[in-house]
């Protein structure tokens, strides 16, 4: 059977990526319609070689038969669109982080917690792009090992921060003064990513503590992050380091993580050979390397894990949660 499918924020960062996967991946589509704000109602987009019109989102959007909208248009549009969506019947796989950790509301990655999906109730969240990449890696260790607790460091590219991110760093490279940062990117780091919370970290940081153990089903799991965002346009990089409850051996461990579905290992450093960002860019799969005994603990392993923020951490997820809906509509 084929299916009816929006796109709500059709022309932004995400949304244009959404286009390109849904096209790549060739998904059984009836009726397609392109969302937006009333900026951009009227213009086209291209899809499967066709010209579609991006339609206002309101209130009446769903008023057609639609089965499934893959939503990146920001969290006060999710807040207030999702549940008219929803009730009209049409399963919402939101990119924002508005119902992530709503316990109503399953948080899926496809390769980790697919089981999840099954009590859904017409919304299904898409984790933050540095979990989603960090779960692929973790949830094969996790099973085998148990993780006792984890330290993130990340290096996040600016395509995160959507079109505005992206101009700020294409634009600082020329001397222009930042728009979306409150510093400059070009020739910086900025330890600071989305707004910061009472407890002094981030809401970046504390949206991967939170989901980490929402995926992973373990609310006493010991998480830690420093979120960082770096000069660079595409991917996002992790240092991860995990300490788990039994002993492994490291070989072993690196044979899990190249037997685990989304993974693929870069860990030949003889040969220079370990993930970065401009080599994940445009790729769909998680690329883990560096990895290697932490040896101040009794059972730790430290990791480098990059992945295309765009695709992997937000596109390429949400299209994977469709098929997977699709999957099931069709047994
Ligand atoms: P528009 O292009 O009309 O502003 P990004 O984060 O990459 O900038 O993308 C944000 C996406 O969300 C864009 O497609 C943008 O549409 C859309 N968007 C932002 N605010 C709204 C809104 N109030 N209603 C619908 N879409 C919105």
């Amino acid at each position: 059977k084929k299916i009816n499918l929006a796109v709500v924020g059709a022309t932004g960062m995400v949304g244009r990526t959404f286009l390109k996967v849904l096209e790549e991946r060739q998904l059984p589509i009836e009726n397609f319609y392109v969302m937006a704000s009333a900026r951009s109602a009227g213009s086209t987009l291209k899809f499967n070689g066709k010209d579609y019109v991006v339609e206002e989102l309101n209130e009446h959007s769903f008023d057609k038969p639609i089965d499934i909208a893959l939503f990146s248009a920001g969290g006060g549009t999710s807040e207030k669109f999702a549940p008219i969506a929803a009730a009209h019947g049409c399963i919402v796989i939101d990119n924002s982080s508005q119902w992530r950790m709503d316990p109503a509301v399953p948080l899926i990655v496809p390769e980790v917690n697919p089981e999840d999906i099954s009590w859904h109730k017409n919304i299904i969240a898409n984790p933050n792009c540095s979990t989603i990449q960090a779960m692929v890696a973790l949830k094969p260790l996790d099973d085998k090992y148990k993780i006792k607790r984890v330290v993130y460091s990340t290096y996040q590219a600016v395509s995160g921060a959507g079109v505005a991110g992206w101009k700020d760093l294409e634009n600082g490279m020329k001397g222009e003064a930042p728009k979306k940062f409150p510093h400059p990117i070009a020739s910086n780091c900025l330890p600071h990513i989305d707004s910061f919370l009472d407890n002094g970290y981030t809401k970046e940081e504390m949206k991967m503590v939170n989901e980490t153990r929402k995926i992973l089903h373990n609310d006493a799991m010991r998480v830690t992050a420093t979120t960082v965002r770096v000069p660079v346009f595409d991917s996002h990089s992790e240092s991860i380091n995990v300490e788990f409850e039994k002993p492994f051996d490291l070989d072993e461990l690196i044979e899990v993580l190249k037997n685990a579905p989304g993974v693929v290992v870069q860990n030949d450093s003889a040969h220079n050979e370990y993930p970065m960002a401009v080599t994940a860019a445009g790729k769909d799969e998680v690329f883990i390397g560096r990895i290697r005994r932490d040896e101040s603990v009794e059972n730790g392993v430290n990791l480098w894990v990059v992945a295309d923020n765009i695709r992997k951490g937000a596109a390429t997820n949400a299209v994977q949660i469709a098929e997977e809906i699709i999957k099931a509509m069709n047994e």
